[in-house]
């Protein structure tokens, strides 16, 4: 009899549980882990989209006739989004594949990786970019210290309210801070859709477009796994989201700062704050020295 109630007990404590844990994920403004099937929608390319081990893995195909791409059926309002990407080998000049968030609409905001391909041999770029209120053009670009198409690595796009960080196998490789205060638009209202894609940019991927896709290297593949979200899932425009992680940001530690500082010293090729032929009449206002100095103490 004992056991019996005992038994019936923990039987409701664990329906109650059940239930609560029903009501959490059904209400859940959380994204924690990923799957492909689950967590996005076909942008273009059909079968060229090749979703496989339930979920876990993906390639992307581009041949001569179009590229092809998946969006989230979410929309996001901060955090940290991982993806495992080993990009298109051999020629993969003229190709472009991208991993980004971006807002829709009129002066969108946008965070953007982005590999462009090249001569086999030649080195892929990562070029790095963000929008805020529509305007870009704060693009950052990297040579990689290792052959990014022959093995796995991880990208990660980690933006919150205080900073958006740029990851390459857990290593800060660009840290851009919020500087609304002093007046540099900063993505923190309008929630954003994940993208990743593989298409066609040899109108200036390649050495400024003078290095075309040569389709007798097609199809060209990129395989993508082990995709990771732990964001905010923004409902009503995003006013749930304000609260994402108890308003706790953390800067980098010291080991990263060490470690980016490390990758800008080598790898950087191109860095809007330093392009003066582009800005003549005066650099952005974040990349004024006090500020950049700014960017990376914290
Ligand atoms: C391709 O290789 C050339 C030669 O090494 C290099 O200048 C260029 O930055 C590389 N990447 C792209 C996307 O052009």
């Amino acid at each position: 009899m004992r056991t019996f109630t005992k038994l019936k007990m923990a039987y409701s404590y664990c329906n109650s549980l059940f239930f609560l844990l029903s009501i959490f994920l059904a209400s859940s403004t959380f994204a924690l882990g990923g799957n492909f099937y689950e967590d996005f929608d076909n942008l273009f390319g059909d079968v060229r989209v090749d979703i496989q081990e339930l979920g876990q893995s993906m390639t992307l195909t581009m041949d001569q006739y179009s590229g092809s791409g998946i969006v989230s059926k979410n929309e996001y309002l901060f955090g940290r989004f991982d993806m495992q990407i080993k990009l298109v080998p051999g020629n993969s000049a003229g190709t472009v594949t991208a991993f980004y968030l971006s807002s829709q609409g009129n002066n969108h905001d946008e965070i953007d990786i982005e590999f462009l391909g090249n001569l086999s041999g030649d080195p892929y770029l990562l070029s790095t970019n963000v929008y805020a209120d529509g305007v870009g053009g704060r693009e950052m670009q990297y040579y990689l210290w290792f052959d990014p198409t022959e093995d796995f690595h991880t990208y990660s796009i980690d933006w919150n309210p205080d900073r958006i960080i740029i990851l390459v196998d857990n290593i800060p490789i660009r840290v851009m801070k919020n500087r609304k205060t002093i007046g540099v638009p900063f993505p923190t209202k309008q929630p954003m859709r994940l993208y990743t894609t593989l298409w066609n940019g040899d109108s200036w991927a390649t050495r400024w477009g003078a290095v075309k896709l040569d389709l007798s290297n097609a199809p060209f593949v990129a395989g993508f796994k082990n995709f990771n979200a732990n964001a905010c899932i923004a409902k009503n425009g995003g006013a749930n989201c304000k609260t994402f992680n108890n308003g706790k940001y953390r800067g980098l530690d010291e080991e990263s700062k060490t470690k980016m500082q490390n990758i800008l010293s080598k790898w950087v090729v191109y860095d809007y704050c330093r392009d003066l032929r582009r800005y003549a009449h005066g650099l952005p206002f974040e990349c004024r020295k006090d500020n950049l100095l700014l960017d990376q103490s914290e």
